[in-house]
């Protein structure tokens, strides 16, 4: 009996990776192909541009080559929006924090997305922070009790504290911002792009985004710029010193947020992987056809053509990055997360170093992998986490070191 139960448990996990990772994913540095980036500053007629140029046009031309072949264009349309503050605690966290719940409502049809807030008390204001979007709702953020609940349940309070760390934000003076993903639009393997915010902005006769309109990764980071909105309106909080962070790939959606919103001061993905921070052409860990048909829906349909053919991209997600610079910048990995490609995450960010010259920015340009757990902090951070595939409290104190040197002025 004792034999069978240890058999289980040792094929259990065989099982897990399995069905996680398809047998043609490559995890062997060997088995990387030759490729050859494309230049962040060699614009579309072959020449090369400089700072002015890149500002001026070249930034430009990046953001369009990935909303055409990656994330899909963000519509421009701007939807009427009516705050109301729900509900209002000045002494929440024992008088540690202000928390606020506000709906935000768009449109006619009184479209409704609920932002969780917490604003430390006993500190100068307006107060720096950070905006991320949830996976499984505010309540799950903390176990505050009067967060309230949204299509979750009871049981799932508190069950993603560890990803947020409120106290420790509190207690550094950051505030924090947070909307659950799915009230922008749900992300199930049906998403047919009929029941969160792209029908706001449908054409006459129009069901569905076209080719290189925005999938869900698009509107996700739609999301986190209505909620930045917000925070403009908020006389607590410095929306001039706001981050953008994300997990996974709500990390994806943070790099695409920071990368189309420059209001965000600071951008940070955690463990983002394929479509956020590793670079395609390595074709290591998961690759595009791996996403299609369970998450096809989080990119634009034209991005489908490029499975099986990333070379072909015109971008790489260090393009991504560049469209950041000349703002601080930091991409986390985990040594536990292969399927992410800790090692493409780095580099991408290393090469996003071009751009950032431009601007006399100090960069990763000439720096080694580190090992676990030595955090690199010039405009772009960098830290590979020993762990597996997360949001940890050990994230989190680097990405408080790092935000206190650029964005609080106290
Ligand atoms: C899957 C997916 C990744 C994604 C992750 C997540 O693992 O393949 O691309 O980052 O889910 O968001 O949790």
């Amino acid at each position: 009996m004792l034999r069978i139960r240890h058999l289980l448990l040792c094929l259990l996990p065989v099982f897990v990776v399995v069905a996680k990772e398809p047998a043609d994913t490559n995890y062997d540095e060997a088995k990387v192909p030759a490729y050859e980036l494309p230049d962040a500053l060699i614009d579309l007629a072959g020449n090369e541009v400089g700072r002015d140029e890149w500002v001026a046009m070249r930034r430009g031309e990046v953001q369009r080559l990935f909303e055409e072949s990656v994330y899909g264009k963000t519509p421009s349309q701007k939807l009427s929006v009516r705050y109301e503050l729900i509900e209002r605690d000045p002494l929440a966290l024992g008088g540690r924090a202000t928390r606020k719940q506000v709906a935000a409502f768009f449109g006619e049809d009184e479209y409704r997305i609920d932002i969780l807030l917490y604003i430390p008390n006993g500190v100068k204001k307006p107060v720096a922070g950070f905006v991320g979007l949830n996976f499984g709702g505010n309540h799950t953020v903390y176990s505050d009790s009067e967060i309230i609940l949204g299509r979750g349940q009871e049981k799932d309070r508190n069950a993603k504290a560890s990803r947020w760390q409120v106290e420790m934000l509190m207690d550094h003076g950051f505030a924090l911002a947070t909307v659950h993903r799915d009230q922008i639009d749900p992300d199930n393997y049906r998403n047919d792009f009929s029941d969160g915010i792209h029908p706001l902005f449908y054409q006459e006769g129009q069901t569905k985004p076209k080719p290189t309109e925005w999938g869900s990764i698009g509107a996700w980071a739609w999301g986190l710029s209505r909620v930045l909105d917000y925070m403009q309106t908020d006389d607590q909080i410095d929306a001039s010193r706001i981050a953008v962070i994300g997990h996974s790939r709500l990390g994806k959606t943070a790099l695409w947020a920071g990368a189309q919103d420059t209001r965000f001061a600071m951008v940070i993905s955690n463990n983002s992987g394929c479509g956020g921070a590793a670079l395609y052409r390595r074709c290591y860990g998961e690759r595009i056809h791996h996403m299609l048909k369970p998450v096809g829906y989080w990119f634009c349909t034209n991005h489908h053509q490029y499975q099986h053919q990333e070379q072909e991209l015109p971008v790489d997600q260090h393009m991504l990055m560049s469209l950041v610079a000349p703002r601080p910048l930091y991409v986390a990995s985990a040594t536990g997360d292969r399927w992410a490609d800790p090692k493409g995450e780095f580099l991408a960010a290393k090469y996003a170093a071009s751009v950032y010259d431009l601007f006399e920015k100090p960069s990763l340009g000439k720096l080694e992998m580190p090992d676990a757990n030595q955090p690199i902090h010039t405009t772009i951070g960098y830290h590979l986490r020993e762990g597996k595939h997360d949001l940890t409290a050990y994230d989190w104190e680097q990405y408080l070191r790092f935000a206190k040197g650029f964005l609080k002025s106290e």
